[in-house]
């Protein structure tokens, strides 16, 4: 039976119905939701073998945005992140896409660059054209590094050569192709340009200095569109402020990094719970922002002949669903589960509308009430929990400072008194 990932009300439940909810939705096994609950799910022993050092785990929370529909598919989202309002915020977005069909997605092929630096060629040029002619040889020393990831129908696909000016001098810039298939890739790549740096160095006749992958994933690229109604937005005028938001965004830096954090609050938070490399994703975020030379908006938004709102977002998705912390960490397992993606690209997609959900739900929000709002409550309860309020006294301690508009630590520890001695 197809099922729906459209819940109103979510938060109303009680943290143990909200799991059931998943269980069902995702077929989640006994055990596999019974981690959920474990605050050592990620054993120290696993977290031991994933960084140096280990001391203990830091445990961040995962919340479930309800309501999307991608590519005619429903969809419930795991998102790791701490800040308040984010998760329902996009429950919300995705609720209002779904009256105009969703969001919909696509993909370019899962392809990474890795860079060969040379320095000191005598004549950058024609080692340009020496390091192009041998193209075939140098893609081939490639791919036999990883057999595995060529019998899966990705490997090293095509060979660049740029020569750059930089405050050193010329360089000789060789960038391998590689499609990374399931894999984010970051292994992979390295691998493959320390392999063919040995033979890129001697056609050139310079020095190899730094082999490594580029976050700028212009080859892997992730697009989501969709259009909202106008009469769920709050009418014509909102649209036209979220227009003009975009345009601000997409004029001046200073707006533009808050409205692509926005972007990416939604982006990053599944980009963790994913157990992927949330910083590859950030800079490759911004730096493609800033492709052109003028850092600008991620999103467009524009104002269709009905008078809806229509937006998309392109992004570099360097995500995978094999290795890394996705194989290790028993949450980001059970995360690409309720996703149900089975390719990197699936998963990249899905990022992609989240972002996209992301965006307008910030764009609508401080274009009609403004958001500190909707942040309030949330806010008000995560300052009870900071002077020790715990169960129920966390909302009696809320609702009380939200009545009286004093969301203030010191007022939620006279509360805290207060209600400790009742
Ligand atoms: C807050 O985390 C994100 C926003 O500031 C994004 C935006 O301003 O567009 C609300």
């Amino acid at each position: 039976m197809k099922k729906s990932s459209e819940y109103s009300g979510l938060y109303k439940l009680p943290v143990a119905k909200r799991q059931e909810f998943v269980k069902d939705f995702a077929n989640l096994t006994d055990n596999e939701t019974a981690a959920f609950s474990q605050a050592g799910a990620l054993s120290l022993d696993v977290a031991n073998r994933m960084i140096e050092n280990v001391i203990g785990i830091m445990p961040v929370p995962l919340g479930i945005a309800t309501n999307f529909v991608i590519n005619g598919k429903d969809h419930l989202i795991p998102m790791a992140i701490e800040e308040p309002s984010v998760v329902a915020a996009a429950s919300n977005a995705a609720r209002m896409a779904r009256s105009a069909g969703g969001f919909h997605t696509e993909s370019t092929e899962p392809i990474m660059i890795g860079q060969i630096q040379v320095v000191g060629a005598p004549n950058p040029y024609d080692a340009r054209f020496q390091i192009l002619a041998q193209k075939q040889r140098i893609l081939k020393h490639a791919n036999e590094q990883d057999p595995v990831l060529v019998t899966l129908g990705g490997g090293a696909r095509e060979l660049q050569v740029r020569v750059i000016s930089t405050e050193s001098g010329k360089m000789v810039i060789v960038e391998l192709l590689v499609d990374c298939r399931d894999a984010m890739g970051a292994n992979a790549v390295n691998t493959m340009a320390e392999a063919v740096a040995p033979l890129v160095e001697e056609l050139s006749g310079g020095r190899v200095r730094l082999r490594i992958i580029s976050n700028l994933a212009v080859g892997r690229l992730a697009r989501a569109r969709a259009t909202f109604k106008k009469e769920l937005l709050g009418g014509e005028a909102i649209v036209d402020g979220i227009v003009d938001a975009y345009a601000f965004a997409a004029a001046d830096p200073f707006r533009c990094a808050t409205h692509n954090k926005g972007i990416m609050n939604g982006v990053t938070a599944v980009v963790l719970a994913t157990g992927n490399d949330t910083r590859a994703i950030e800079a490759g975020a911004h730096a493609y922002a800033a492709r052109s030379g003028h850092y600008t908006s991620l999103t467009t938004w524009e104002k269709t002949s009905a008078g809806d709102l229509v937006g998309t977002l392109e992004m570099p998705m360097a995500v995978g669903i094999v290795g890394g912390a996705t194989a290790t960490n028993p949450i980001a397992k059970l995360s690409v589960k309720i996703l149900g993606v089975t390719s990197s690209r699936e998963l990249g997609e899905i990022i992609c509308a989240v972002g996209l959900a992301q965006n307008l739900a910030a764009l609508r929000a401080l274009s009609a009430e403004g958001i500190q709002r909707g942040h309030m409550s949330l806010h008000a309860r995560n300052i009870a929990v900071s002077v020790g309020a715990s169960g129920e006294v966390i909302d009696k301690i809320a609702a009380t400072m939200v009545a009286e508009r004093k969301i203030r630590v010191d007022r939620a520890r006279e509360l805290l008194e207060q209600y400790s001695k009742s």
